[in-house]
């Protein structure tokens, strides 16, 4: 079978480099690949207002911050199709015909759902479409019959939801929708960038991000500034990796070349690693050699970020040509949908035929 990729983000906010090690950077080598069919990439703004009704201007403001971060990381439009999740009406229709498959039991369990809720302070108060969302989720991804769906971890129990939904449907009714897997960044660090304080989390509400499109002295900033180890006090001290969020960040960021451009009396990381842990080697000079290495890979996106701000009419021409593309393929597959749900009454000329004999004798 072909494999179609479909993921996208909320807009909420600027993307930053825990986006970027989680999902961007692995989408930019799959849409380049060549091993798939097709990339969809959607800015999930329908999903966004579950949860913040209050805050439309947010969203929409948001729009083209996610746009602008798709474009510099090296998402193409000429290999990608760019696409705003409300602007195809085809995925309310799904979500309400996939409604019927799910049961509000099984939605509650949804550990993801679980935690946000929790998060929110939502209790008894949930808005129906925030409750809802796994459903709607399913329907991005079945509309586009994704065989692929690369998101990070918290994303899971969606991605299981979804494929519940389609054993059901295709049980139920016919073989119509694809069972997507999940694609997770291989690098552990990657799964769950630490926010710059060692909080679990990136967070805006935290205030602990690097966001992709922060200037390079921002950054430098924020490095310099970043949570370590409480216990490595002078630099002869023995120092700890585990929770130390730097260590975290080079095993995110930094490959063995990397030392020879800027820290040459290391070979790689392990060997940083042992000194470290020693003791004998301080924090500022790991910090420095973080700096470098982020700094190299933020470089080039932020010159393509430079680049494209010069012109955003065309940034939202790009995102309205992806959306025009990306509802004929889901305007199709709901055709699909409709017709094995039975509910293709005027394509059907057999029905009207058999229900014209039924009254004609
Ligand atoms: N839930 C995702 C997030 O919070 C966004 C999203 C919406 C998504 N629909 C999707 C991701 C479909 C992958 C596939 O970032």
């Amino acid at each position: 079978m072909e494999k179609i990729i479909l993921t996208g983000d909320r807009p909420t906010g600027k993307l930053h480099v825990g986006h970027y090690v989680g999902s961007l950077k692995r989408r930019v080598e799959l849409q380049n690949s060549g091993d798939y069919k097709k990339t969809f990439i959607m800015i999930a703004d329908a999903q966004a207002l579950t949860d913040n009704i209050e805050n439309p201007e947010k969203v929409r403001q948001n729009i083209i911050e996610v746009a602008l971060d798709y474009l510099s990381v090296g998402l193409d439009p000429a290999k990608s199709t760019l696409f705003i999740q409300s602007q195809i009406a085809e995925l309310c229709e799904l979500t309400f015909y996939y409604m019927d498959l799910v049961t509000v039991s099984r939605l509650q369990r949804n550990p993801t759902v679980k935690a946000e809720i929790q998060m929110r302070n939502f209790e008894a108060s949930i808005p129906v479409g925030f409750f809802t969302y796994p459903i709607s989720q399913a329907a991005d991804i079945t509309a586009f019959k994704a065989t692929t769906v690369p998101v990070g971890e918290d994303q899971l129990p969606m991605i299981e939801q979804t494929r519940e939904i389609v054993r059901k449907f295709n049980s139920v009714y016919s073989e119509v929708l694809v069972e997507p897997d999940v694609l997770l960044p291989d690098n552990k660090a990657c799964l769950r960038l630490p926010g710059i304080d060692g909080k679990a989390k990136m967070s805006k509400s935290l205030g602990n991000c690097i966001y992709l499109s922060d200037p390079a002295d921002e950054v430098k900033k924020k490095i310099m500034s970043m949570y370590t180890d409480p216990l490595h006090l002078l630099v002869s001290d023995p120092g700890h990796l585990e929770g130390n969020t730097v260590f975290t960040y080079l095993d995110a960021f930094c490959r063995d070349e990397h030392f020879e451009r800027y820290l040459p009396d290391y070979a790689n990381l392990d060997e940083l690693k042992a000194h470290y842990t020693r003791g004998g080697l301080g924090d500022v000079k790991v910090k420095r050699f973080l700096n470098n290495v982020v700094q190299e890979e933020l470089e080039p996106i932020r010159k393509r970020r430079k680049e494209f701000e010069k012109d955003i009419p065309a940034v939202y021409e790009i995102l309205r040509k992806g959306s025009e593309a990306a509802r004929e393929t889901a305007a199709q597959t709901l055709s699909e949908v409709k017709s094995a749900m039975k509910i293709n009454y005027f394509d059907d000329a057999e029905l009207i035929r058999a229900q014209s004999e039924k009254y004609q004798g």
